[in-house]
């Protein structure tokens, strides 16, 4: 399965990528994490490794020479790539999770990152998966990715949705954007939740936008001091939560 998880910016994207991706690694999936996002690099330290992977976009020589190079031979060259193909500095693994990263973006006037969007479409679509295997994709924040057509071979779409009211905005975006191509399973989990009363308001939001709500994880203290240390994503309340939602996504898919 490869589950994409998206949202407005700074909604707890790669929060929520990080205690799915624990929760199904203790459940024996082998678990793929796709940094799909170009702007922002704290995901490799919210999942405990202690330096990020060489971009695959430096595979194809970078941005620049994407185009011309993305059918020579490496393993973005071929038909099918299973998660073994994916070359070590690439790919890194800790405790049974593996993450990568397609590219980031490091100097002002760079250029668009549309390259970025065409290796991810590129990458999740000949991404081979195992029936144990699970890939999970934090996508940048926003809509554009769609544009780009990032979520092409994607099964699951994941929103995360926090209490702001253009959390819902970009919420409902996604989730028209998302059948539109054709995923059936799109759900949102409602997140920094701080009270029941906000819960209940958020999915009947939610709801009037033709939303499914597979969970809620609540304002988790720990998860914020994790962000403040900028280190391995603590465990509190929200790693328990985030059982649920697993659950949830397992038994509507399966
Ligand atoms: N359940 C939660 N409880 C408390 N704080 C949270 C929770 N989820 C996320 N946060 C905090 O919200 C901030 C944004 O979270 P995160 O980086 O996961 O969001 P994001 O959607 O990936 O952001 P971006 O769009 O910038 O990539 C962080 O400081 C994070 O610690
Ligand atoms: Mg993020």
């Amino acid at each position: 399965m490869k589950i994409s998880v998206c949202g407005k910016g700074g909604s707890g994207k790669s929060t929520v990528v990080t205690l799915l991706a624990s929760e199904a690694r203790a459940r024996g999936y082998q678990v793929l994490v796709v940094d799909s996002d170009e702007s922002n690099s704290g995901l490799f330290l919210m999942l405990g490794f202690d330096q990020p992977p060489v971009p695959l976009i430096e595979l194809v020589g970078g941005k620049r020479r994407l185009k011309q190079k993305m059918d020579q031979p490496n393993v973005l060259g071929e038909a099918s790539i299973g998660i073994d193909h994916i070359p070590p500095p690439h790919l890194l693994k800790r405790d049974g999770l593996m993450l990568v990263s397609i590219g980031k973006i490091l100097q002002s006037l760079e250029g668009c990152a549309c390259p970025m969007g065409v290796l991810s479409r590129e990458f999740l679509k000949k991404l081979a998966l195992k029936a144990d295997e699970l890939a999970i994709v934090d996508m940048e924040a926003g809509v554009e990715h769609f544009g780009r057509g990032v979520e092409t071979s994607i099964d699951s779409v994941l929103i995360v949705v926090e209490p702001p009211f253009e959390s819902l905005e970009v919420a409902e975006k996604i989730h028209n954007l998302a059948a539109g191509i054709g995923i059936g399973n799109v759900w949102a989990v409602l997140n920094k939740v701080p009270s029941e009363e906000i819960a209940r308001k958020l999915e009947e939001e939610l709801r009037k936008r033709g939303i499914d709500v597979i969970g809620c994880i609540h304002l988790d203290p720990e998860v914020f001091k994790s962000s403040v240390e900028g280190g391995i994503l603590r465990k509190g309340k929200a790693a328990q939560e985030i059982k649920d939602v697993l659950d949830s996504m397992l038994s509507r898919t399966s």
